[in-house]
């Protein structure tokens, strides 16, 4: 990993601290770099009405859209496990609506750490286009 990668991998782990997990006790961290070079990172926030929770991804990319910025270049993911993170299928779909090709780096309680693409975790991602093509 280049020292950029690395930043962004220590954003993550570093946000996974902030974690609020009391039900789950799986904590996440996650930290988005924006072209900018901005990193905005989030935690997971679970709420005792569990449907309430929110995961880190979701955290960071909602911190970033509302300062913003919507031109993500790299998400780093921690999870608290030892298996490296993945993010839920509800991530990965608000990750696709602004950058269907987004690098991911994930990691969790070790140091290993996989890149990955999202267009490999969502793929045939349904997307803005979808809506913006003429279908009649
Ligand atoms: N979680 C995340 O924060 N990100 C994911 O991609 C997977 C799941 C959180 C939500 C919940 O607080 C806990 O992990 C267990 O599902």
């Amino acid at each position: 990993m280049n020292q950029k990668e690395q930043e962004l991998v220590t954003a993550a782990r570093a946000a996974r601290e902030q974690a609020y997990a009391p039900y789950s006790n799986y904590r996440v961290g996650a930290a988005l770099r924006t072209a900018s070079g901005a990193i905005f990172t989030g935690c997971n926030i679970e709420n005792a009405a569990y449907g309430a929770t929110v995961c880190a991804e979701q955290v960071a990319v909602f911190k970033a859209v509302s300062a913003g910025e919507r031109d993500f270049v790299a998400l780093a993911v921690a999870a608290s496990g030892e298996d490296l993170a993945s993010p839920c299928g509800t991530c990965r779909q608000v990750l696709a609506e602004f950058v269907p090709d987004l690098i991911l780096y994930l990691t969790g309680s070790s140091g290993a750490v996989e890149t990955a693409t999202l267009k490999e975790l969502l793929p045939r991602a349904f997307g803005p286009a979808h809506l913006t093509e003429d279908s009649t």
